[in-house]
Parts: C-alpha cells; sequence; structure tokens
C-alpha cells in the first residue's frame, strides 16, 4: 500500500515539475493522471496536495498555485484548511502568488478565511484590503485574529476602535475576546477593565474566553490582585470556576516557574470538588520538569496513571524528553515502554539520548533493541541510527 502511494505520488510529481516547466498549465493537470482510470476523490486530491507541498526541495510559487488549484481546495474542510495553511507557509516570500492564491482560489463568502492567512503570511495591508471588500463583524473578528498571529499589537487597537463605527460592523463577544488577547500578548492587559466596561455598555456578553483571556494576561505581568479581581467580575457575571478555567491559571503558573503553587491551586479545586484532567497534569508534569523537580513530575505521573487519566503524546514525549536530560534513563525506559504500543515515538534526538542513555547505564541489549525498532519504522532516518549504533561503546 505504502509502496503503491509512494509511486503514484513519484508519477504525480513529475507531471508537476513538467507542468511547471510546460506552458500553460491547464488546471487539474497536477492532480489527475492525463488518462484517468479512477478520478481521485477531493480528499485524495488533497492528500496529494499536501505531499506535493510538503515535498523536499519545496515547489516553486508557481506550482504551489496550480497544485492549489488543482486540488480544488475549499477551507470548508478542515483537512483543506491544513493544505492552504501549509501552501502559505511555503509563500511567505512570494506575496503575489498569495495574493493570487487568495483571489483565485477563495471566493467573497471565505473574506474572514482569506483575513486570517494574509496575517498568517504578515501581510496585513492585504488582510486590511479584503475586510475593506467586505466588512462584516466575522471579518472584523478574523483581522483581529490576524493582526495577533502577525504580532501587529497596536494595529489591533487602532483596528478594534475605529472600524466599527467608520464601517458600521457591530463587535460581538468573540471580538472583545480577540482584542483582549491581544492586550494578554503584548504587555497591556491593564486596558482589559476598560473594554470590559465597553462591551457590558454595549450589551454583548462575556463568556469564559473573555476571563481567561484577562486572567492569562495579568498572570504574565505577574499582576496577582488583578487576577483574584478577575475572578471575582467572572462569577458576578455568571461564569463559574470550570474545569478550564483552573487549567488555564495551572499553566499560567507552571509558566511562571511557580509550579508549586499550582499544585496548591489544584488541591484547593479538589476541596471544592473539581477533579483535575490530564491537561491538568500535563501542565503540572512539564511544570516541575522545567524547575528540576524531577521527583515530584514522576510522582504525579504515577498519580495521573493511578487514576486512570491518559494524556496526549506530547505529555509522555516532553516527560522522556527531560528524564532523559536529568540521567534517569530507567524511568523514561519505563514511560517509553508504555506508549510504544500506541505507537507514539518521541523525535529523533530524545530517541538517541535514550539509546546513549541506556548504553552507558550498561542496559546495550535495551538500546540496540530501540535501534533496531527505530531503523524498520523510520527507514529515512536508517543512517542516522547507524551512525548512533557505530558510536556505542563497544
Ligand atoms: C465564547 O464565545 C466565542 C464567540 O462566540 C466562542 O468562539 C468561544 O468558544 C466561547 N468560549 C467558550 C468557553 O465557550
Ligand atoms: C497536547 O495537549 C497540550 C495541552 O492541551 C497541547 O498544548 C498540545 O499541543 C497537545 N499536543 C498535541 C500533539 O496535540
Amino acid at each position: 500500500m505504502a509502496a503503491a502511494v509512494r509511486l503514484l505520488l513519484r508519477r504525480r510529481l513529475s507531471t508537476a515539475a513538467a507542468a511547471a516547466t510546460a506552458p500553460p498549465p491547464t488546471p487539474g493537470s497536477i492532480l489527475n493522471p492525463s488518462s484517468p482510470s479512477t478520478p481521485l476523490t477531493s480528499q485524495q486530491k488533497t492528500r496529494l496536495a499536501i505531499s506535493l507541498l510538503k515535498s523536499s526541495p519545496p515547489p516553486p510559487p508557481d506550482q504551489i498555485l496550480s497544485i492549489c488549484r488543482a486540488a480544488a481546495l475549499s477551507p470548508e474542510t478542515h483537512i483543506d484548511r491544513v493544505a492552504f495553511s501549509l501552501a502559505v507557509s511555503k509563500l511567505k516570500s512570494a506575496p503575489d502568488t498569495l495574493r493570487d492564491l487568495a483571489s483565485t482560489v477563495l471566493t467573497p463568502n471565505h473574506a474572514p478565511y482569506a483575513i486570517v492567512l494574509f496575517g498568517q503570511a504578515g501581510l496585513l495591508s492585504d488582510a486590511i484590503s479584503t475586510f475593506h471588500s467586505s466588512p462584516s463583524t466575522r471579518s472584523l473578528n478574523a483581522l483581529l485574529f490576524a493582526c495577533i498571529i502577525s504580532g501587529n499589537h497596536a494595529e489591533a487597537a487602532r483596528i478594534f476602535q475605529t472600524f466599527p463605527d467608520a464601517h458600521g460592523v457591530k463587535p460581538d463577544t468573540d471580538t472583545f475576546n480577540n482584542i483582549i488577547k491581544s492586550f494578554a500578548e503584548s504587555g497591556t492587559i491593564r486596558s482589559f477593565y476598560s473594554v470590559f466596561d465597553e462591551m457590558c455598555k454595549k450589551g454583548v456578553k462575556p463568556n469564559a474566553t473573555t476571563f481567561t483571556n484577562a486572567i492569562t494576561g495579568f498572570y504574565k505581568e505577574e499582576r496577582f490582585d488583578d487576577v483574584e479581581k478577575v475572578i471575582e467580575l467572572m462569577k458576578k457575571h455568571g461564569c463559574g470556576e470550570s474545569l478550564p478555567v483552573y487549567n488555564v491559571r495551572v499553566h499560567c503558573l507552571c509558566k511562571l516557574g511557580r509550579s508549586g503553587e499550582a499544585k496548591a491551586l489544584v488541591n484547593e479545586m479538589l476541596k471544592k470538588g473539581t477533579k483535575p484532567s490530564w491537561v491538568t497534569y500535563g501542565h503540572l508534569i512539564h511544570g516541575f520538569c522545567r524547575e528540576g523537580d524531577l521527583d515530584e513530575a514522576k510522582r504525579l505521573y504515577k498519580e495521573m496513571g493511578k487514576k486512570g487519566l491518559e494524556g496526549n503524546c506530547s505529555l509522555y514525549f516532553s516527560l522522556i524528553y527531560f528524564l532523559c536530560k536529568g540521567g534517569d534513563f530507567d524511568t523514561a525506559l519505563e514511560v517509553y515502554n508504555e506508549i510504544a504500543p500506541k505507537n507514539w515515538v518521541p523525535c529523533f534526538s530524545t530517541m538517541k539520548m535514550l539509546v546513549n542513555g541506556l548504553a552507558g547505564t550498561s542496559r546495550m541489549d535495551e538500546a540496540k533493541g530501540i535501534i533496531e525498532k527505530m531503523k524498520e519504522k523510520f527507514p529515512a532516518k536508517a543512517d542516522s541510527w547507524k551512525e548512533v549504533e557505530e558510536a556505542l561503546p563497544q
């Protein structure tokens, strides 16, 4: 199966390469064989487009555009949005092609999506002109989001203040949540209170995101009194201290290197009857690892397992990384053995650390066993693993 796909891909790639040099490239020629026996479904086309976009060396801008056109991407589906994002990331240095992509592939109906793509590419003036061509609350929210992802917070503030009146667009909860997020990310969260007043005056209902965005900003600036104030405000507006809110607070404290306080907060939460999730444990484990307290991280990891909670792969990968860094290869191997049956494998550099650590602590058989598995699993990395193997002490 894999071989068949590779063959198909190679054939398509050569067609694609030919299309890049042979004018005029007819739409569809890239992803469709000249005599299609079985036409591809739209999802297959998208998958193929993604592999072509990921190929190395990356296709030239014209070809990226042809690939997207041939796959007839539509932002309605998740996988197509993945393909779009990938195309945009490859077109950062070719703004004209990116404009072509936005104008020919996206209908005016997709203006908010085009705005976000321009933001992703750092082309804020294009995002703004797209807003002008179809102003709406959704476009406004997309524009604020575009400002945030491109790091243009001053522009976010200007747009938030002037665009709604100038273009007759009504801000909604999302609009306010976005501007509060922008404050939080740019060290200007003190502006939260006045914007929150405005929100209430306009009759726009805040939700939990409004408050967690503010809480995140106040933590980031270490304004702990304000965090308490926002929590009171939150309760007054009918948003309870739910698990997601606690998780945001735990994450913020851990990021500040205050994992002990985060743990105390979790205990307080437990007393009030809310149980932690694997996300809570993930933040705590990562926090204690970063602070060098591997014993506490391991204790929490055991506790999480006893409660029957399972994390996502990142949680385990990060724990294995820190255990290796700290020289605890036994526990790192235990954790690895727990996730291996799920086919979850940490990145090459972490696995290399683990293998070298095991070899250095007289567990050569296990080290070699892992190398064999890695070679089998990742043929593309077989040479790198061979190097690791040859460097092991004999
Ligand atoms: C708050 O409202 C916005 C806009 O409707 C929505 O995107 C967001 O998911 C909501 N947050 C929560 C926690 O429901
Ligand atoms: C795992 O969960 C954490 C916390 O919610 C998240 O930040 C991370 O991106 C997730 N990883 C993956 C691979 O989804």
